[in-house]
């Protein structure tokens, strides 16, 4: 497995495996792997030739209020669980190797990038776009791998790639969660042990709202209530915003037909959780 840190390193090695004939999978990741980032090295390596995976805790993407400074970070430990999985190309940029001095091109998706965490992280979506057109520019994908987990990410993803032509096909792969129910992720870590133990209900509260549409409720305000007060039951949690959207516009729905997202965003403390569920009329 190689670990490459320099941008046009990883171009030229890019272009080389393409030139071989090789399909290029890319993972995109912050690091601090978990068996959320692993599940998309699998598919990838299940689908394409050859894996690329990068690690880069974006600053674009944080918020000046927002962890940057103590996002986990541990590469050694990501290493050696890439290279267990057969992992490629680890690319591992500095800051400045991606963002040079005077850096100043963004790629914004209106519309969708305002909505739901766009209103509680304004700006987060555009250094998510941002890095993400460049790593495209640079790992050179034909399939790149994004989580179900961050539903509104992986939406724009796909829109940027369809808005600016990009020759690459985005592969969304589901949510991965520990066993009871809590949805991986590199900021489950912050948890205090009494969030930890409540922080399930979020899933809990989703999986009611899918049992009840199942069981023929469409009004998403009657789902909306029902997943409040589950939340609500836990004492430490605190609801950012709850929404049922249209998974492809992500715009309130009046009626829970199929396709209808459960978008939750809960507060344990100062941690803020991220959830989903898509509706559908079948199990
Ligand atoms: P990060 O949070 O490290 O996530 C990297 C990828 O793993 C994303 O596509 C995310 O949706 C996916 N993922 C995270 N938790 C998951 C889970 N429990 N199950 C399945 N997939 C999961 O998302 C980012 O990094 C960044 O915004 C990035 C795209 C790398 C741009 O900086």
């Amino acid at each position: 497995m190689r670990i490459i840190k320099s941008v046009s390193e990883m171009q030229s090695y890019a272009d080389s495996l393409r030139m071989a004939g090789n399909t290029i999978g890319f993972v995109p990741t912050m690091g601090a792997l978990h068996e959320g980032h692993l599940s998309l090295i699998r598919k990838s390596i299940e689908k394409t030739d050859k894996t690329i995976l990068s690690i880069f805790v974006n600053p674009t993407q944080f918020s000046p209020s927002e962890d940057f400074g103590k996002y986990p970070r541990d590469f050694e430990r990501d290493e050696k669980l890439a290279e267990d999985l057969n992992v490629d190309v680890i690319f591992y940029p500095s800051k400045e190797a991606i963002y040079h001095d005077g850096h100043s091109t963004y790629t914004i998706v209106e519309g969708l990038s305002a909505q739901l965490e766009g209103e509680s992280r304004p700006s987060h979506f555009k250094g998510v776009s941002t890095v993400v057109n460049k790593l495209f520019n640079i790992v050179k994908p034909h399939i790149a791998f994004f989580g179900q987990k961050d539903a509104q990410q992986a939406l724009i993803i796909k829109k940027m790639t369809a808005d600016l032509n990009l020759d690459i096909d985005i592969f969304v792969c589901p949510t991965i969660r520990e066993d009871d129910g809590l949805a991986m992720s590199s900021r489950n870590i912050y948890l205090s042990p009494d969030s930890r133990k409540q922080a399930p209900l979020i899933h809990q509260a989703l999986k009611e709202a899918e049992s009840l549409h199942l069981n023929g409720e469409k009004n998403p305000e009657m789902l909306i209530r029902k997943i409040t007060d589950t939340l609500n039951s836990a004492p430490i949690a605190r609801i950012d915003y709850l929404s049922i959207v249209n998974s492809e516009t992500l715009l309130p729905v009046e009626s829970t037909n199929e396709g209808a997202l459960v978008v939750v965003a809960v507060f344990f403390e100062k941690t803020r959780l991220i959830d989903n569920i898509l509706l559908t009329t079948s199990k």
